[in-house]
């Protein structure tokens, strides 16, 4: 029997990608389009909006676009999705009162405003719809956890959707800025560097799932950091620690000296000045990011001593409907990566499973 074995194209974009994804930090504060704000009409109608969605009896898990109008708030989230996928790679939304409302309510709007965006997907084992961020305490060396529920400073990464948004409730005391960067103008700029470094990116790199292992996987993934594909770039930065984490699997493909000094330099570059551009958090403030264009981060912070004053920000993850197409390697990490369908996220298989926990000492894994 003949059986066609497709290897992936791990083919190099044939140099510099440039446009207007490629920014650098500097232009950035030149061009404060990205950031979209919500005047009071805007917080009218969405306060309406939950109301309306509670008083229906809808949980916030079936909130949905069509059953949550917001005929003023959806222009600007257009235009929000116009600078996430076309001009910056990422938006924000500024303003909302988080401070006037309750829990409830809240989720209710971020849900709400997130669908008209795209499709929730979930973004841990858990089945959690709406995550916490914030420091709960958990030991950055336990291997099967994630560091979001810490203090700890985050390298520059992506998440396992097509945008992840934080919807922040309380700043930090200190620190815990996000810094986002892009991912192309740090391809181009290894790219005209060092062009082997640029190309050994090109070649899949191993990464700890973290005990996240959908079934008949290993333990450890191997995808690249740089992918093109029909023209098409789609970048995958795994954060640092998962990468030192993999080493302790014998049996997984180790990084090449070449890769080695790659990532050295791809890290250094992502957090180089000229491409990071640090974004403080305001309390009311929606941050949206392109996963596959552009990569986060944030700092180390130091908490108020007051469990209710902490660092707390709400996540999310959406699918864009009308999103990139994507290197068939993503699907080594995602559930399917198929355009134009609900992709994404963690494979939740019973939908009975998902959840929105109200509090934030939920852990995100148990
Ligand atoms: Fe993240």
């Amino acid at each position: 029997m003949n059986i066609a074995v497709r290897i992936p194209d791990y083919s190099p974009a044939p140099g510099p990608i440039g446009g207007p994804l490629a920014w650098q930090s500097a232009q950035l504060s030149e061009d404060t389009s990205w950031v979209h704000h919500l005047g009071p009409d805007d917080i009218a109608e969405l306060e309406a909006a939950a109301e309306k969605s509670r008083s229906d009896g809808l949980a916030i898990l079936d909130i949905r676009k069509d059953n949550f109008a917001l005929p003023l708030v959806s222009r600007k989230v257009e235009l929000l999705r116009h600078d996430i996928m076309n001009r910056f790679g990422f938006g924000y939304m500024r303003g909302l009162p988080v401070q006037n409302y309750d829990r409830d309510t809240v989720m209710r709007m971020y849900f709400g405003l997130s669908a008209h965006l795209g499709d929730v997907v979930p973004q841990n084992r858990n089945g959690h719809m709406i995550g916490h961020v914030l420091d709960i305490g958990t030991d950055v060396n336990d291997y099967n956890k994630r560091l979001t529920q810490t203090s700890a400073e985050l390298s520059f990464h992506s998440d396992a959707c097509d945008v992840v948004g934080l919807l922040c409730l309380h700043t930090a005391m200190h620190g815990g800025e996000s810094a986002l960067c892009s991912a192309i103008a740090v391809h181009d700029e290894m790219m005209r560097r060092d062009p082997d470094l640029c190309r050994a990116l090109y070649q899949p790199v191993t990464v700890d799932r973290r005990g996240e292992i959908p079934e008949g996987k290993q333990p450890w993934m191997r995808i690249p950091v740089f992918m093109w594909q029909n023209g098409e770039f789609t970048g995958y930065a795994p954060l640092p620690d998962y990468i030192r984490s993999a080493k302790r699997f014998e049996d997984a493909p180790k990084l090449t000296e070449l890769q080695e000094r790659a990532l050295d330099l791809f890290f250094t570059l992502c957090c180089d000045p000229q491409f990071a551009v640090r974004i403080p958090f305001e309390p009311g403030d929606f941050q949206f990011v392109h996963n596959h264009v552009v990569f986060h981060s944030r700092t180390a912070f130091e908490d108020w001593p007051n469990q209710a004053d902490k660092r707390h920000l709400m996540r999310i993850w959406i699918s864009l409907p009308e999103g990139r197409e994507l290197h068939p390697a993503i699907a080594e990490r995602w559930i399917h990566i198929t355009r134009g369908t609900v992709r994404g996220g963690v494979n939740i298989p019973n939908r009975k499973a998902l959840i929105i926990p109200m509090e934030p000492m939920t852990p995100a894994f148990s």
